[in-house]
């Protein structure tokens, strides 16, 4: 370890982590301290990091609450705080991403490089007849042209949608009905284990026989070797657009509060929610966190292994790395490709020196052994990150030790697709950790835990977490969705953000979030709504009813669960599991297959109705049974357990 490890002890005497300098320490003082004294002067300083065409002078408009604005009457453009602001001084020739492909192939851009593409796409936009405020679907692998899209759209004003590369032609096909898309951006296939994945076949798929009228053209990166059919008059060739394109295009003055992109989330009914983000809000959150919860400097390497398609990629690989003007890596592949240390060879490889991956991950790691990790140099690493579900101690320990190799502090940031950027996080200077706990509030954040009439519970209690005011990175609305995103975040308690999680404090005031409280998986750190799954399942001709839990997995945290009853004359079958799980697979993508299927008689159900799949949670986890005096018929939850205990425990 090659760390100067002077300086590194406070002057109360408190071992800080050799990684970090005592300013780390400070610097968290000094930030808690100033958002204790005045929240909002906190946002205003932190604000000043961002480049702005036109200065803000009102910070925070709660005239309309919960639709509130924040540095309202400022301007900026998202894109010239990515890019154009670095390119002016040393920075222009500093690597801004360092993509790996699966395969082992490398491709480093500039500030300057990633300047000039991201003006040539924002040229073929336009081109293309892309307006300010309409919006454009990417559906792209882990590639630089993701990145290079995404910002084009924020240089002209339009709104990116972007959509997980392994979500099916179905959920595409609906993401795109819902925004009405204009422009798809796709590639020919992208790589996942060495096999090639078809997305622009699922594209076609979701476009064919006009089921997507709002569509006029798709563009198409071409990154595999693979052919793939192009349709004349909408299908384009990225590269020949490129070729044409201008060289610069004038980024647009946006609005703080013009929104700056979609993102699809699961949620309790129905179809996925649009969440939308601002411009000035949403950077500040970004940018600030990165800085401080990752102490991001000019000379860090930083690898966030999310995917694109994720809030976490949008967040802490685009917009907040960028922003700050780091240079962020961006793996397209697998941890097992075409071996178990690729994450290690890739750390050694260029030098990582801020590694944020999620728990599920990490108990994959530790399944697969400290061998792997051990056969590599990790000694560039000072600072780890955590996202995506609680990480359970052992795998913090884990983590801590074999990759941290007990030098780094690890960040868990407990955060959502609504929520824009980390809210309850440690920060890098703290001096102690608690393996499990997303521990405090990010200065400027109020947090608070509530049990059902919204007073604070006591410590050792669980409740409601909730934001007890406005933060800048907050979600707007939903998009063409008022009224649910009133229900959904809103209603429960006045003037209070309802996230949808339980949590607890323990006697030092650490927060430990323990999962979700309402119908939503947590599936390897990636949301499902067990509604959007049980919609998939009845489709099928001999499904009546389906109920889909979370049930724990040792590795995925939870895996989808479901009970079905049939319909008169079908009778349950390995071929009918089978042909159910591939439904589901075909309706929302892989990430949903449900790990079991357990075919039933009846559902339990209240008096008015309703599913109680808290008590086939306890059946399938093999817990005792909990309270059931709400159930209309409470023997046919026991008849269940039995059928269960005998045929699947
Ligand atoms: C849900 C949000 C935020 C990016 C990844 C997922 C869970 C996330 C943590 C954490 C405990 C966590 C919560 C949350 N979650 N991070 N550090 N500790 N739980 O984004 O799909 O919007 O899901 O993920 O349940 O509500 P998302």
């Amino acid at each position: 370890m090659e760390m100067n490890r002077q300086g590194n002890v406070a002057p109360d005497g408190e071992v800080l982590h050799p990684s970090l300098s005592k300013e780390a320490k400070e610097t968290a003082e000094k930030l808690r301290a100033l958002a204790q004294s005045d929240r909002l002067a906190f946002w205003g300083e932190m604000s000043k990091d961002i480049t702005w065409f036109k200065e803000w002078t009102k910070i925070l408009d709660e005239g309309n609450a919960p639709f509130y604005r924040w540095y309202y009457d400022g301007q900026l453009n998202a894109c010239y705080n990515c890019v154009d602001r670095h390119i002016k001084g040393w920075k222009k020739n500093k690597a801004a991403i360092i993509f790996e492909g699966e395969l082992g192939d490398t491709r480093v851009l500039t500030y300057w490089d990633l300047y000039r593409e991201v003006n040539k796409f924002a040229n073929v936009l336009k081109n293309l007849g892309v307006k300010r405020g309409e919006v454009v679907t990417i559906y792209l692998p882990m590639i630089p042209e993701a990145v290079i899209a995404m910002l084009a759209c924020a240089r002209i004003g339009a709104l990116h949608s972007v959509v997980f590369g392994g979500f099916s032609s179905d959920a595409l096909k609906d993401r795109i009905n819902d925004s009405g898309a204009k422009i798809l951006v796709t590639a020919n296939g992208g790589y996942r284990r060495g096999k090639p994945v078809p997305l622009k076949n699922n594209a076609d798929t979701a476009l064919q026989g006009n089921q997507c009228p709002s569509i006029e053209k798709v563009v198409v990166v071409r990154h595999t070797p693979d052919d793939v059919p192009m349709e004349p008059g909408r299908d384009l060739w990225y590269s020949d657009l490129m070729n044409e394109a201008g060289l610069y295009c004038e980024p647009e003055v946006m609005d703080a509060e013009d929104p700056l992109f979609i993102l699809y989330s699961s949620g309790t009914t129905g179809k996925p929610k649009g969440i939308l983000h601002s411009t000035g809000g949403y950077m500040v959150g970004v940018h600030t966190t990165t800085k401080y919860v990752f102490d991001c400097k000019d000379d860090d390497v930083y690898w966030c292994t999310a995917d694109i398609g994720w809030i976490t990629g949008h967040s802490y690989i685009v917009y907040g790395p960028l922003s700050n003007g780091a240079t962020t890596v961006l793996y397209e592949g697998s941890p097992d490709y075409p071996a178990q240390d690729r994450f290690w060879a890739i750390i050694e490889k260029f030098g990582v020196s801020l590694f944020y991956t999620a728990p599920t991950a990490i108990r994959l790691f530790m399944r697969w052994g400290e061998q792997y990790p051990a056969a590599h140099d990790l000694s560039s690493l000072r600072l780890l990150a955590s996202v995506g579900e609680p990480i359970n101690p052992e795998a913090w320990m884990w983590f801590y030790k074999h990759i941290g190799r007990e030098n780094c502090p690890i960040m868990d940031t407990w955060w959502q697709t609504e929520t824009g950027a980390h809210l309850v996080t440690p920060l890098p200077g703290d001096t102690s950790f608690k393996p499990g706990a997303a521990t405090s509030p990010f200065p400027g954040v109020e947090v608070d835990i509530f049990d059902e009439e919204g007073n604070s519970v006591k410590p050792g209690e669980q409740g409601y977490l909730v934001v007890k005011s406005p933060w800048p990175s907050m979600l707007r609305n939903l998009y063409n969705d008022s009224e649910r995103f009133l229900n959904t975040y809103w209603n429960q308690f006045k003037g209070v953000y309802l996230s949808g999680d339980s949590a607890k404090r323990d006697e030092d005031g650490a927060i430990w979030v323990i999962g979700r409280v309402d119908d939503v998986i947590n599936v390897s750190g990636h949301r499902l709504g067990t509604a959007e799954i049980e919609s998939a399942l009845v489709e099928h001709q001999a499904v009546a009813e389906a109920a889909v839990i979370g049930k724990k997995h040792e590795l995925k945290g939870q895996a989808v669960s479901a009970f079905v009853t049939l319909r008169e004359g079908f009778t349950g079958s390995d071929e009918l599991i089978a042909e159910l799980k591939q439904l589901v697979v075909s309706k929302i993508g892989a990430l949903a297959r449900p790990e079991d299927i357990f075919f039933t008689s009846e559902l339990p159900k209240t008096r008015s109705g309703k599913i109680m799949r808290r008590l086939l949670r306890d059946i399938a986890e093999g817990k005792v049974l909990g309270d059931t005096t709400t159930l209309m018929d409470p023997e046919i939850i026991s008849s269940i357990k039995d059928k269960y205990d005998k045929e699947a425990g």
